[in-house]
């Protein structure tokens, strides 16, 4: 029998739905928010209202797309966190009057969990090639900074985190400064393509194990522009594609560091990239550099499954479906959860 799963993700700003049949994607529909642009970053408020708008028609979309009936779904997935507390109960509500109206389980699934996840998304005719547990996962987003060893879908070991800023948030604040739009993390990227990254050197923190810091770096960006401002009132004009050549080439090393350190102590070659920074160009980059000089096999997802998006959600529910891993009506979403 064919096993159909509704997906739903609410998290942050995006109201994404998808539907997988027998774990393949049919379907993946998602409704941005551009509400937020205005403010530089996302307020909180709106966006639980604009997720009251959208979860409907995209959920109604995300059938559609997919030729399903609700009646044909198995179960209801959906993110129970972590997240912005108003967003995802738009999402954790709907989900529970859809499945208690279809009489189907429910499924909560780990958001960060589900970004990892991400690398088992397969379509349609798709052979995708898929890491095999255990796994090291690189983690990167607007929230988050993770080295993570990944022994099963649902049995997963932070090796090492950022102790403060996470990359995207380091790369959105460094936009911001230079007077970039929001998010900075794609504006960045687009003008790194065309920079030269040696022409400016940012401070790289000396933290001891596996950890992360990106705040010394912003720090670092923010001084070194007022003082280069002082002289040349027009500087970020004048080097904006060097200086994002620059800063994401020391984004990228500080992260490439630990994790190298990180695959040669627990030998593990299977590496895996996920969350929102992980559409970065240089990163991407890195990381077929470091298979092709350190034998690693990387795993990447597509862009569209690297930032917020049902499909991990879905991908996770049909794992945790499986196992008959369901969960009651009457559990809360939780707003702060680390990935265990
Ligand atoms: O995973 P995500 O969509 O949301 C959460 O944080 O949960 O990640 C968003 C982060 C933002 O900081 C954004 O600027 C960054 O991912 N980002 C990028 C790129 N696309 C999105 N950073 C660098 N290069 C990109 N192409």
């Amino acid at each position: 029998m064919d096993t159909y799963i509704l997906g739903i993700e609410s998290s942050c700003d995006d109201t994404s739905a998808a539907v997988i049949k027998n774990g393949i994607l049919l379907s993946n529909v998602t409704a941005g928010q551009a509400v937020h642009m205005a403010y530089g970053g996302v307020v909180p408020e709106l966006a639980s209202r604009a997720h009251q708008q959208n979860i409907v028609p995209v959920v109604s979309e995300a059938l559609r797309q997919a030729g399903v009936n609700k009646e044909q779904l198995n179960a209801v997935a959906f993110t129970r966190g972590p997240g912005l507390m108003g967003s995802l109960l738009v999402g954790v509500s709907f989900a529970k009057g859809f499945a208690r109206s279809l009489d189907i389980p429910l499924i909560d699934v780990n958001h960060l969990q589900a970004h990892v996840i991400a690398n088992f998304v397969k379509e349609p005719g798709e052979e995708s090639d898929q890491p095999r547990f255990p796994f090291l996962c690189l983690l990167v987003s607007g929230g988050n900074s993770q080295i993570i060893k990944v022994n099963a879908y649902n049995d997963m070991e932070v090796l090492g985190q950022t102790i403060d800023d996470a990359a995207g948030e380091a790369i959105d604040k460094c936009s911001k400064v230079m007077g970039l739009g929001y998010p900075g993390g794609p504006i960045i990227d687009k003008l790194a393509r065309q920079g030269n990254p040696k022409t400016f050197t940012f401070a790289k923190p000396h933290i001891e194990g596996y950890n992360f810091s990106f705040s010394g770096l912003k720090t670092s960006f923010l001084y070194s522009l007022r003082d280069w401002i002082k002289d040349d009132p027009d500087f970020v004009e004048h080097h904006k594609t060097d200086l994002a050549a620059s800063l994401e080439h020391t984004i990228v090393e500080i992260l490439m560091d630990k994790l190298r350190k990180v695959v040669k102590d627990t030998h593990i070659k299977e590496v895996a990239l996920a969350g929102g920074v992980s559409a970065n160009n240089g990163l991407r980059n890195s990381f077929h550099e470091h298979a092709e000089k350190y034998g690693w096999k990387v795993y990447i997802p597509k862009f569209r499954f690297t930032t917020d998006n049902a499909a991990m959600i879905a991908t996770t529910g049909y794992f945790k479906y499986q196992d008959k891993d369901f969960c009651s009506i009457d559990l809360p979403a939780y707003s702060r959860v680390t990935i265990i």
